[in-house]
């Protein structure tokens, strides 16, 4: 059986699997980091969004074999590690406008807010309606009036 290792929420983790198991089960299954959640394991619901390198990306699309030894990928155990403190402002913000309802989706939401709010500092875009809507993140609750305004309450503290 191939040896398949990777950074982790800032742990080096080995483990072994073969080369076309899709990242989302390493991560859930058998490394036991379940935030990231199974929709639809095609790459369009995006419940399993993630980082991998800062960036969004869906782990149920990607083989493991294609993360390397040095790839950082980051669920949303890991998320406030990154800012050092105990909730990452983004899930501050979730709190404070009180966005889950069932929750199912809630994890990549973050996720992907995270992310974007990052990309468009980085390519000096305004955080704006439109930027907002780029994210693809299904809710079959429909709290996506809450995640819009929890987003610009969280970015303002990112
Ligand atoms: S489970 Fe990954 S995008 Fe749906
Ligand atoms: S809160 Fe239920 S799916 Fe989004």
């Amino acid at each position: 059986m191939p040896t398949q290792t990777f950074n982790l929420n800032g742990e080096q983790v080995t483990v072994e699997v073969e080369d076309d198991v899709r990242l989302l089960w390493v991560i859930r299954d058998i490394l036991g980091v379940t935030g990231p959640k199974y929709g639809c394991g095609i790459n369009v619901c995006k419940a399993c969004t993630s980082h991998i390198n800062g960036k969004a990306f869906n782990p149920c699309s990607v083989p493991v074999s294609d993360i390397s030894a040095d790839d950082e990928i980051t669920t949303i155990e890991g998320l406030a590690d990154t800012v050092d403190s105990d909730l990452h402002p983004m899930q501050e913000a979730w709190i404070d406008k009180d966005v889950a309802q069932c929750g199912y989706c809630q994890p990549g939401q973050i996720m992907a807010a995270v992310a974007k709010v990052r990309q468009c500092a980085e390519e000096g875009r305004k955080l704006d309606d439109a930027a907002i809507e780029e994210i693809r993140n299904i809710c079959r609750c429909g709290t996506y009036n809450r995640i819009r305004e929890a987003i610009y309450a969280g970015a303002e503290n990112m």
